[in-house]
């Protein structure tokens, strides 16, 4: 009875960390290379500009090039899927499978969207049928080398996979074969997208959130500013442990950059954010990261923010942090860690925590009472007890490290002599779920008179 209660705590436990991971956001590389365009700046600033907005994933076509790719990668964009035309309609494409499995190879994507072309007027059957095998021997192979192939539905009626109905026919003839949704084009071919999202979303491994006016007007706008339902979709998604990418999607935006970041803002807006109790309760110390997600800057800045609510004595505001995000600078810090090295091995940021001596606790340089500097101390654990639940607000963990070794940090992050360095915090995403502690009685902790 007693493992059957764990058990079940467990499985609530584990189900509610999944409701808690943040919409992952990703744009295609037309739209950067659109924004250069119209801004009349080089690709790599708008790229940049992107990024700043808080997109974190690049869809790209199979054809892009190498410098292109180098320089997203050098901005850290992550690869969220690529994008082959391979015209199974007109029969075998050896050139075009190959150009394909060579370019996920070599730049590391995993999810291939593949756009099979157009079935000609009145086509028979057959055709179709043809169409099925090709693409499950396609499947059969791209899965042999660890690449996930999806397709989209697609805004054309003679598109293999215009609708519902013809998908259908595609995943029963192709069963690893999974789906990119596309939220305009189910609405171009007059169905209802949260229909579709229940019917297809075992297969769901990618999001191109595209909105629209009015079903039949295929006007650009920007994401949530139309008649898809945003929220239901991305809390859904999530909800149901969605851990794949919303791709921002406005071709022919007459201002890219202005409805890329309305998209962004409106996509991040949608989440509902987990409850302070959610927050509480699957906050863990969390000993393995995974390699896969990275954090970028910006989602730094927003969580340092939120501390910045935090009490501290006469609102001294003690606690500096040092934030170790670029390779070097996290291969450096690491190697402080003692035996927590490997415990943290792969989150993407290390972030040292300290405090200055001689304010909280402090009056006109006099010390106020008894504690001194301790209430720096005091007012530093209060920072980064805002900092270790806003994260976990934010879908992200950490692993508040005391053994570290202060005198190499203070040496590489050269911090000032008067700044006690008190804890180390790694940031990132848990790889596997944490084991809960065991808490003493509550009467051990508090006593009421
Ligand atoms: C000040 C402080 C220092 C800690 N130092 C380490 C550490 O060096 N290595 C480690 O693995 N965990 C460290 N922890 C994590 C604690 O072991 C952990 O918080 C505790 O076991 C309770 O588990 P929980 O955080 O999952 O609730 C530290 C925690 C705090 C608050």
């Amino acid at each position: 009875m007693k493992d059957f209660r764990f058990t079940v705590m467990l499985v609530m436990l584990m189900l509610t960390i999944q409701t808690i991971a943040q919409p992952r956001i990703s744009i295609f590389f037309d739209h950067v290379a659109e924004i250069a365009r119209q801004e009349n700046i080089s690709i790599q600033d708008a790229a940049q500009r992107v990024r700043l907005l808080g997109v974190e994933g690049i869809d790209v076509r199979v054809s892009i090039n190498e410098s292109q790719m180098k320089m997203l990668d050098s901005l850290g964009f992550q690869h969220a899927s690529a994008i082959a035309d391979i015209n199974f309609v007109k029969g075998e494409q050896p050139e075009a499978v190959r150009q394909a499995f060579d370019f996920m190879h070599r730049y590391n994507y995993s999810r291939l969207l593949v756009i099979p072309g157009l079935l000609p007027e009145n086509a028979s059957a057959g055709l179709m049928d043809d169409v099925c095998k090709r693409l499950a021997s396609f499947v059969k192979e791209a899965n042999a080398e660890g690449i996930d192939v999806m397709v989209e539905d697609y805004d054309n009626p003679r598109s293999p996979c215009y609708n519902t109905q013809t998908l259908d026919r595609l995943f029963a003839a192709s069963p690893q074969l999974n789906h990119v949704f596309d939220t305009g084009n189910y609405l171009f071919c007059g169905e209802d997208v949260m229909t579709a999202l229940h019917h297809f979303r075992e297969r769901i491994h990618h999001v191109h959130l595209k909105d629209r006016k009015a079903q039949n007007d295929r006007a650009s706008l920007p994401i949530g500013a139309g008649i898809v339902p945003l929220k239901s979709l991305v809390n859904e998604l999530l909800q149901s442990g969605y851990e794949g990418w919303f791709c921002i999607e406005h071709f022919g935006a007459p201002s890219m950059l202005e409805y890329t970041k309305q998209s962004a803002n409106n996509i991040k807006a949608a989440w509902k954010s987990p409850s302070f109790d959610e927050v509480l309760s699957t906050r863990r110390s969390i000993r393995s990261y995974d390699a896969s997600k990275k954090i970028s800057e910006a989602e730094v800045r927003e969580l340092i923010k939120a501390v910045q609510n935090a009490p501290s004595w006469a609102n001294q505001q003690p606690t500096k942090y040092y934030v170790a995000i670029s390779p070097e600078k996290l291969a450096a810090v690491q190697d402080m860690l003692g035996g927590n090295k490997e415990r943290i091995i792969n989150a993407p940021v290390l972030i040292v925590s300290t405090f200055e001596r001689g304010k909280s606790g402090f009056f006109r340089g006099q010390q106020s009472n008894e504690v001194g500097d301790g209430w720096g101390a005091h007012d530093n654990g209060l920072s980064d007890a805002y900092l270790v639940l806003k994260a976990r607000a934010m879908g992200f963990d950490t692993l508040i490290m005391g053994m570290r070794d202060a005198d190499k940090l203070r040496e590489l992050f050269s911090i000032p002599e008067n700044e006690t360095i008190m804890a180390v915090i790694a940031l990132g995403y848990r790889a596997a779920e944490p084991r809960i502690p065991t808490h003493k009685d509550l009467d051990e902790m508090v006593r009421f008179f």
